[in-house]
């Protein structure tokens, strides 16, 4: 008997039980990696109970398994949209075949639809996202032209997939620090195997920004005296970093590019990086670190920006220290590609 036969007869036997296979969904399926089969299952038990409220709260947590709630707060940074649908209009003069990485919430396929595309692959890993993405395009009437295509970008095929390379690239598999989602690899591969040799992409340039700063709303990320206690030896566990949102940072110096990633070039910067910033004066107790996108034809999407709910601000803890106006202060960094680490020099 194969592991799928047991997952069968149990399955059968708790047929008739809505809570049982809920729980099997989320205790036996979910447990072992599949997603998809659990997912499956919540919504055979919800379409034979459509108004079960019970039933509706088990099966979300299910069915919402391991979808970041970013997605709710990204889409809500409209001048972020705005940003890139001029980029894809000035892109799309033409149309031609758009290519989608990362598609997530599917809208920024649907923006090159709208902007002239004759046809957008919209590549999405999560098979579950990408089943949503689906539903969204043809609940609003771009079936037609946005193709869904539930694959690594990576493992795309030309010939299969999509029928020719792309004309333009937008990517969007990002992280508060950039790459942490593997841009480089996904936008190297593209530009080797999926688009046109003068394909734009969007974005096509990004720098990694560094500045001093002052948590406005610390939360204690270090642990001294607890109630008359000494609890600093679990500090070897405390965050490097840790997310934040405007407003509550100040900055303590101008800002500066730490690494710059040209991707239309496919120029990196070299794994370690320094700027030297000039403190405005006051406490500075980390560094805060942020990305200025550029999406060609001039236009420049910054995470720092008040409006931009997008992206978060990733906050470097540094021991405190008090600035005076005008000091010169040295920070370094390193990147793997994938991660990135800052701090100050030594004064
Ligand atoms: C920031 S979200 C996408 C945002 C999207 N532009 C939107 O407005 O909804 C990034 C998405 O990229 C997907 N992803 C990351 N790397 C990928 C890759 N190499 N190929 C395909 N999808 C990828 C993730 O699963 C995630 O859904």
């Amino acid at each position: 008997m194969t592991s799928d036969d047991t997952t069968d007869l149990l399955l059968s036997r708790l047929e008739g039980n809505p809570v049982a296979l809920l729980n099997f969904a989320r205790t036996f399926l979910l447990a072992k990696g599949r997603e998809r089969e659990a997912r499956e299952v919540c919504e055979r038990v919800l379409a034979a109970s459509p108004h079960d409220p019970e039933l509706a709260a088990l099966a979300r947590s299910v069915i919402g398994h391991g979808i970041g709630s970013w997605y709710f707060t990204m889409v809500q940074d409209v001048n972020r949209h705005a940003l890139y649908e001029r980029a894809l209009k000035a892109a799309l003069v033409k149309g031609g075949r758009v290519l989608d990485i990362g598609a997530g919430t599917g809208l920024f396929a649907m923006l090159a639809a709208r902007c002239g595309a004759d046809e957008v692959i919209a590549c999405e890993q999560n098979p579950a996202i990408a089943d949503a993405v689906r539903d969204t395009v043809a609940a609003n009437g771009l079936s037609d032209r946005v193709k869904v295509v539930a694959k690594l970008s990576t493992d795309l095929q030309l010939g299969v997939d999509m029928q020719g390379p792309a004309d333009v690239v937008i990517w969007d598999n990002l992280a508060n620090n950039l790459i942490a989602q593997g841009a480089t690899k996904a936008v190297d591969d593209a530009k080797r195997r999926l688009a046109v040799p003068a394909a734009p992409f969007i974005p096509s340039r990004a720098e990694i920004m560094l500045a001093l700063a002052h948590d406005l709303k610390p939360e204690n990320r270090q642990m001294m005296i607890v109630d008359g206690f000494d609890l600093s030896a679990f500090n070897r566990f405390a965050p490097s970093g840790y997310t934040k949102q405007q407003p509550s940072v100040a900055l303590r110096s101008e800002s500066r590019t730490i690494f710059d990633f040209d991707f239309q070039s496919g120029s990196y910067p070299p794994e370690r990086g320094a700027v030297s910033l000039t403190a405005s004066g006051g406490q500075v107790d980390g560094l805060i670190q942020w990305v200025r996108f550029h999406l060609g034809h001039g236009i420049v999407y910054d995470t720092l920006d008040e409006t931009a709910h997008a992206f978060g601000l990733e906050f470097h803890g540094v021991t405190p220290i008090d600035t005076v106006p005008g000091q010169a202060i040295e920070a370094g960094g390193r990147h793997d590609g994938q991660s990135t680490w800052f701090w100050l020099e030594r004064r």
